[in-house]
């Protein structure tokens, strides 16, 4: 979910609809305002999109403001209603309340409330806060210590937000585990999930953490923890600005950020590679003597960030020596992991925000392995909660379907692995100094990837009415196949699989049928034994009718018979391969998607940043 809330001299609603607009990838199922006036709270919310409540207030103006809030929902206890939109109320009308996250002994709180005769009127967790807060606020408590005292009580993770038309100057939020941050302005303050939310009025923020309290005002900001007792806080300077977070004449967020990967890759490597091809990771912070000491990798990950994991793992067994395990981070944490202080665990997450993947994390850190993070958001969660961190620099990602993140993700886990092969000095320390001079090189081979597209937008158009598509792969193209068969279940909501080309022959390949179009990311020719399976698959399915899509490098002449398509990217190592295989499948799921007419930016059911387990 997205929330915001402002105190200061400009017009309340502006400032809170601008930011939620900024937010709205966060969670679009319905979205709701309160504003403090004269005396009484002002609210309204929308099912659906921000444009209904958009409509709805230009139908009702609400009365001016300089104190409110705001709230893009995802979706988790309540259906995507009206009624069930934030904000929430208590029965007085005089205390309003946003929340992400689930209260997780939200029953037995409602049974409770109801049994002292309160009348809930919504299916949601957050209404029972402000049915609780206004029991607090009766025995005489202030709002923040009505708030502390309410937190006390919850079991789950969530961050609220809440004003009271009795202390009219002030905004309250409370922080457990879902992120939420200030923007500090001159004369005027805000709080906001992300930064996105307040970029264009301030570059200085604070980062809450657990368990924190904030009291808004238009002259301050003023943090304590649950007990009431001041807080350390951190500040920070958000080094992009607004033009980062706006669309730049691209029709779609995702259009942008898919035609800024050689940027983001550039940057992801920058002043990291030293003289002679020497990496430096010195913001990792864990020792090399302790890295010469691990004798296991594990990597967790959700989505995107998963697949970005199961490329590492072959990144990482090569040049760096060492076994490694890749696991959803929801599947990781409910299992016995053998972990030790010698095990590795590489978490790597876009938002920094998603609970499964920080949940594993405090899971791995519980049993004294080292945690190292991969995170493109500052000031998120998941540094926070690590032993080092290796950020992206990928830039704000907005649409919902990773892209820039992803492949930069790919550079962060190649660098691990190469700074682990040269910390450790295996047996390719040749090849390992070669492939950080052939990393530098990659934001050119992006770019030239960027320049062939169109064709690739023709097939994408022209496959519009097709029900399925199937991604094949081997080696590193297994991950990416998985990958472009995610794009394409998250944009065109068209069933896709992306399975390893060995396995065909085990069960999937009894999928194919006539015109079935199928997607073959072929590894270079310079792996001769891969890269001859390969071609031999694309002959199975060929002959089964299948209507053969091929990825293969420039030049590869051995693929022509067969391909139905081709699709030529530039000459890369294997293991290099996906940073420039993945590209073409971002731009067919997305002009595909768009040819059927959905919106890229918020496909539907999806929310960016997941941050409930
Ligand atoms: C959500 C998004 C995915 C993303 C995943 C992990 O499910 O819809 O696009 O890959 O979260 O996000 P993270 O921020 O942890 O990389």
């Amino acid at each position: 979910c997205g929330i915001v809330g402002y105190v200061g001299g400009q017009p309340a609603l502006d400032v809170v609809v601008e930011g939620l607009a900024r937010l709205e990838y966060r969670g679009y199922d319905s979205a709701g305002v309160a504003l403090v006036t004269g005396g009484g709270l002002a609210t309204a919310k929308r099912a659906g999109k921000l444009v209904n409540l958009r409509q709805a207030l230009e139908e009702e103006p609400p009365p001016a403001a300089t104190v409110g809030m705001g709230h893009t929902r995802w979706a988790t206890h309540g259906a995507p209603t009206d009624h069930n939109a934030h904000p929430h109320t208590d029965c007085s009308g005089r205390v309003a309340v946003i929340h992400n996250g689930i209260i997780e002994n939200f029953a037995a709180l409602r049974a409770e409330l109801e049994e002292a005769g309160h009348k809930l009127r919504s299916e949601t967790d957050t209404e029972a806060v402000a049915h609780l807060l206004e029991d607090e606020l009766k025995g005489g408590a202030g709002l923040a210590a009505a708030l502390r005292a309410v937190c006390r009580r919850l079991d789950g993770a969530f961050t609220l937000v809440v004003m009271s038309a009795d202390e009219p100057d002030v905004v309250v939020g409370a922080r457990r585990n879902s992120p939420l941050v200030v923007g500090v302005g001159r004369g005027e303050n805000f709080l906001a999930s992300d930064v996105a939310a307040f970029i264009a009025h301030t570059r200085d923020a604070i980062e809450l953490g657990q368990d924190q309290i904030v009291e808004l005002r238009a002259d301050g900001v003023t943090v304590t923890d649950f007990d009431g007792r001041p807080a350390e806080v951190t500040e920070y300077h958000v080094d992009w600005d607004v033009s980062a977070a706006e669309k730049g004449g691209y029709d779609y967020f995702m259009l942008k950020e898919i035609a800024e990967q050689p940027r983001a890759v550039a940057d992801t490597l920058l002043g990291r590679i030293g003289a002679g091809g020497r990496l430096s990771l010195d913001e990792m912070r864990i020792p090399d003597d302790a890295l010469r000491d691990i004798d296991k990798v594990v990597i967790v990950a959700c989505g995107t960030a998963y697949h970005a994991g199961l490329i590492a793992k072959y990144a990482i067994e090569h040049w760096a020596g060492l076994p490694c395990e890749v696991e959803l981070a929801h599947e990781f944490r409910y299992r016995d992991p053998i972990l030790s202080r010698s095990t590795l665990v590489i978490a790597i997450s876009q938002s920094g925000e998603t609970m499964d993947t920080l949940m594993a994390v405090r899971h791995a850190r519980e049993q004294r392995a080292r945690v190292l993070g991969i995170c493109n958001v500052n000031g998120s969660t998941l540094p926070r909660e690590c032993d080092g961190v290796l950020y992206t620099h990928a830039g704000p990602e907005i649409a919902v379907a990773s892209t820039k993140a992803f492949l930069t993700q790919l550079v962060a886990v190649y660098l691990i692995a190469l700074y682990l092969g040269q910390v450790r000095g295996t047996k390719w320390g040749d090849e390992v100094t070669d492939m950080v001079h052939l990393l530098a090189e990659m934001p050119d081979k992006v770019d030239k990837v960027l320049e062939t597209m169109e064709p690739v937008r023709a097939l994408a158009r022209s496959l519009a009415d097709q029900n399925c598509v199937l991604f094949l792969g081997r080696h590193v193209g297994f991950p990416v196949a998985m990958e472009g068969a995610l794009k394409l279940k998250e944009l065109a909501y068209m069933h896709a699989e992306g399975f390893a080309a060995g396995e065909l022959k085990h069960g999937p390949i009894a999928l194919i049928e006539q015109d079935l179009p199928v997607v073959v990311v072929v590894p270079p020719r310079a792996r001769e034994v891969l890269h001859d399976k390969i071609v031999s698959n694309i002959q199975e399915i060929r002959a089964r009718g299948a209507r053969t899509i091929v990825i293969a490098e420039e030049g590869d002449t051995s693929v022509l018979p067969y391909a139905d398509t081709l699709i030529s990217v530039p000459a890369v190592p294997t293991l290099l391969q996906p940073l420039v295989t993945t590209v073409p499948l971002q731009v067919f799921a997305c002009e595909l998607a768009t040819a059927k007419g959905h919106d890229v930016d918020q496909p539907r059911n999806l929310a960016k940043s997941v941050t409930v387990e």
